[in-house]
């Protein structure tokens, strides 16, 4: 959870110092890390079709370049593609007429404006979201219109002042207008621009009649982005959020793993006991391969961190993966001091940027097909570093 993010549900649980190296088992050889076994498994750039020709190390732009503009805003999604970002994240959450917007969570307190709107001050209300409770404005009590006289703004402005420099220059975008902005893009630019999208909270939303894969799936056959080849993955932490948008599109699907000990909020309500140290065995991917062509972990399950929050020893989970044909993107890499493990931070200052590229380069080591980064030039050096490593 980034400072000044509000609580989000149980997956949230903090994993413990060596919850993931118990959970995985510790891994002491690296082969999927090599070039050698990317050539085997067929990805990497220009190797494959769809996703299997993205270049591998991919870097996902996570919420944008989140790093440098306030989140999930036109500017933010437009700075990761300036910076030459592979793939734009989106996360998705409906209005209360219908419509799919871009913001991390339903709650736009910290991310928007609305506190200062006097003619929303009612609006404000408490409410349970996947089983903790939140007091905020939410976006599925607002029409989409009355949403647009929102503002985005910065959401940790602690961590990065000179993000507020962009306070207010954006509205919270709809997925339809990224879904044109990123066809333009595509044109002007003369390539596939790539997206990442993400169902947020959809047993909620489904309880209260805003299902979200449906509105979802008619958007990408709208737009030609529900083929197999097409240039886009959908992602969620609830894995029966993919199991639902694979029988509607063949886009790819990607199943979130959250902490080891966490469990997924669709499993909580359906009864179902697994949890995510159950998905991440070979039996759980093996499932999970069944409708899905990938899996994005937390970071801490691909290297747990020991007790003073060190890199330890990676697990088996890229090995595991890979062994069930599944590209594996971890979520997420941030520059800042306080978003570092331990022994790649510099200095005191939590806000100050670390040692980026040491850490960057133990997890690119492990044979990640991907990473989620706040800050996507930093990453895609990283890759280049590591793809010239590799190639020797
Ligand atoms: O979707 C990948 C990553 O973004 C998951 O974490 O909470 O930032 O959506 P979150
Ligand atoms: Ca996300």
């Amino acid at each position: 959870m980034t400072q000044g993010e509000r609580r989000t549900p149980a997956r949230r649980t903090v994993l413990g110092a060596a919850g993931a190296a118990a959970v995985l088992g510790a891994s002491t050889a690296l082969p999927t890390g090599t070039a050698q076994a990317a050539e085997a498994r067929g990805d990497g750039h220009g190797r494959g079709h769809g996703y299997r020709s993205l270049p591998v190390p991919t870097v996902i732009a996570h919420r944008g370049a989140s790093g440098y503009r306030p989140e999930h805003t036109l500017g933010s999604y437009r700075h990761a593609l300036d910076l030459g970002a592979h793939v734009i994240e989106q996360d998705l959450v409906p209005t209360r007429d219908g419509h799919l917007v871009c913001r991390h969570e339903n709650d736009i307190t910290g991310t928007t404006d609305v506190a200062d709107h006097p003619e929303f001050a009612s609006r404000k209300t408490t409410k349970s979201v996947d089983g903790t409770t939140l007091t905020g404005w939410f976006t599925e009590d607002f029409t989409l219109a009355e949403l647009k006289t929102l503002r985005a703004k910065e959401r940790i402005p602690g961590t990065r002042q000179e993000n507020t420099l962009y306070d207010g220059r954006w509205t919270i975008p709809t997925f339809e207008e990224v879904l044109r902005w990123a066809e333009e893009e595509g044109r002007r630019r003369g390539r596939d621009v790539w997206l990442h999208v993400e169902t947020k909270h959809p047993t909620y939303f489904r309880s209260l009649g805003l299902g979200l894969e449906e509105r979802l799936a008619k958007l990408l056959r709208r737009y030609g982005r529900h083929r197999a080849n097409s240039p886009v993955f959908l992602q969620s932490f609830e894995p029966s959020s993919i199991q639902r948008l694979a029988k509607l599109v063949d886009s790819p699907g990607v199943v979130l793993l959250s902490a080891a000990s966490s469990r997924p909020w669709d499993f909580v309500q359906a009864g179902d006991p697994r949890t995510v140290a159950d998905l991440v065995t070979p039996a759980g991917l093996s499932w999970i391969a069944s409708y899905a062509q990938g899996i994005g972990p937390t970071l801490d399950l691909v290297i747990p961190k020991d007790a003073t929050g060190r890199l330890g020893t990676p697990t088996t989970l890229v090995r595991d993966a890979h062994a069930e044909g599944l590209v594996l993107h971890p979520y997420t890499h941030r520059n800042e001091n306080s978003f570092l493990p331990a022994d790649f931070r510099r200095g005191t200052d939590p806000t100050a940027y670390g040692d980026s590229f040491g850490a960057l380069k133990r997890y690119l080591e492990t044979g990640i097909d991907g990473i989620f980064s706040d800050n996507p030039d930093t990453a895609l050096l990283a890759a280049a570093d590591f793809t010239a490593a590799t190639r020797g």
